[in-house]
């Protein structure tokens, strides 16, 4: 039955990321966004996250200012050390999909999630990776949704396009002597992807993969939501953001989110000093050391905090970084190693071995890392939000893109956009210290030049007037639609 919300109630809208850094991160921005626009927010994440974000973050003393807010928790049914991710992230989605989804409607049915003054959820902004359940739930109960992806609209494009590539017969992937081939089911990508930049889903010899038709049918959820946020920005993705408005009409890109939300903190005066939306320990140490380094002068490597390396991989990393003869600073989370390889061991090594040209550190503030004077490249796993950190400090990039969006996002850095280079798919020393030789040298000047540009237009978009200031007003003004 649908619920009557009592008059003159601010309108509460339920956020709800999946349990990753790289989602929990842009949708706190989002969080504060909307705070900002005086719409009351509940912010509901597993457990697991909820645990770590209050224990590293500042989150529970930053959100007490924006009156309305509620930090609520879930169980995803799995015990505390189940990785969540890898070869087990189907156990996850699986239970997300059975224990999440009864506890979800049991609490929004009950309006557990709301507070005295705005009782109800009246709109509810759901991961794009959590698509189906969500609207399923939010259909039987009549409230209007949204769907947030994390990714690029690229990104987003190429997993809708799963289906069409299932069709056409260029998935499954013939073999390896295809990967270099360009692929033609995606529609306005023709002469640019290659089989190799597929998403990683598309790796896989069964179609009928649970993974691969599980992301496909949630990209396609975007069709029966109210709307689709995206953290890009239109002067950035725009032909393709037209594509994806053919099958979803109410777009709205209002990135890049973390400039976005400096820009309106800045307008209300409030400095955000040293925030952190972090589930990691970081460590800040390395702002220090950056203050001690000329001028873009330093290679920064991250990999996000999802990714994990072999021992080899580590190694000819190192190698690559040192052999360049170029300063650098290296996040190596605890958990960035395969398990079962003795990486820990070599990772002793190489810090003796790094002193003098390196620094390493477990977590870093990466935001402020990029924007340091000193930074002068990173050396990326191309996950979005990095990828947009990047752009906006104007730092170019080599792209080592891992899983799931990566592939497309450091193919569009390095063909499109121009900002970086794609090491896809390699991990040799020799390569590694020539592509950093590349950026912090011999191509440095057309790389900067490209990304300032970009830099230029994220900042103009995000200002007063721009696209995605304009699209973050409409969808204010649409969320206090729905709330009657
Ligand atoms: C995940 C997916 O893996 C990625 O493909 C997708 O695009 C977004 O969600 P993740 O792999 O963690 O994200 O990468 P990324 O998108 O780059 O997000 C990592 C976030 O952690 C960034 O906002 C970055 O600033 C932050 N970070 C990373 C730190 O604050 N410190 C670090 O040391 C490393």
């Amino acid at each position: 039955m649908e619920k009557h919300v009592p008059h003159g109630c601010p309108p509460r809208v339920l956020l709800f990321p999946f349990s990753e850094q790289g989602h929990v991160n842009p949708f706190l921005k989002l969080a504060e966004l909307l705070g900002l626009g005086g719409v009351h927010v509940t912010f509901l994440s597993t457990y697991y996250i909820h645990n770590r974000l209050l224990l590293h973050s500042d989150v529970q003393s930053r959100f007490k200012t924006y009156p309305g807010f509620i930090f609520k928790a879930i169980s995803d049914g799995l015990p505390d050390d189940h990785p969540r991710s890898g070869e087990k992230s189907y156990e996850f989605f699986k239970a997300l999909n059975v224990v999440t989804k009864k506890l979800l409607k049991h609490m929004l049915a009950s309006d557990e999630l709301g507070s005295d003054i705005s009782p109800s959820v009246t709109c509810i902004i759901a991961d794009g990776l959590l698509a189906e359940f969500t609207t399923n739930i939010a259909t039987e109960l009549h409230i209007p949704i949204i769907h947030f992806h994390v990714i690029s609209a690229c990104a987003v494009w190429a997993l809708f396009s799963i289906p069409n590539l299932i069709e056409n017969g260029e998935l499954p992937i013939r073999g390896k002597e295809d990967m270099d081939k360009l692929v033609t089911g995606v529609p306005s990508m023709e002469g640019l992807l290659r089989f190799r930049d597929l998403p990683s889903f598309c790796r896989t010899s069964d179609v009928k993969d649970p993974i691969l038709q599980g992301i496909a049918r949630e990209s396609r959820q975007c069709t029966r939501a109210q709307g689709l946020i995206l953290n890009t920005f239109e002067e950035l993705e725009g032909p393709i953001l037209s594509h994806l408005r053919t099958h979803c009409p109410n777009v709205y890109p209002i990135g890049p989110k973390h400039t976005h939300l400096k820009l309106k903190l800045a307008k209300k005066e409030v400095i955000s000093v040293q925030s952190t939306n972090s589930l990691f320990k970081t460590d800040r140490s390395c702002m220090a050391w950056l203050d001690a380094q000329p001028l873009k002068s330093v290679m920064y490597a991250s990999f996000g905090s999802v990714a994990v390396l072999t021992r080899d991989e580590l190694i000819e990393f190192w190698y690559g970084l040192v052999n360049s003869k170029k300063r650098f600073l290296w996040v190596i989370r605890p958990d960035f190693y395969k398990q079962g390889d003795d990486a820990k061991d070599v990772l002793a090594e190489l810090l003796e071995g790094t002193k003098e040209r390196g620094y390493l550190v477990g977590w870093a503030p990466q935001e402020e890392v990029l924007e340091h004077p000193a930074v002068g490249g990173f050396l990326t796993h191309s996950g979005w939000n990095s990828t947009m950190e990047s752009a906006v400090a104007g730092v170019p990039m080599i792209c080592w893109p891992r899983r799931a969006d990566q592939q497309v996002n450091s193919r569009y850095v390095s063909e499109v956009w121009k900002i970086g280079l794609d090491m896809k798919d390699v991990s040799d020393r020799k390569v590694v210290e020539k592509m950093v030789n590349e950026v912090m040298v011999e191509r440095r000047e057309e790389l900067v030049n490209a990304a300032d540009e970009m830099c230029k237009l994220a900042v103009k978009s995000v200002s007063e007037g721009g696209s995605s200031h304009c699209n973050f007003d409409r969808l204010i003004e649409d969320i206090y639609k729905m709330n009657k």
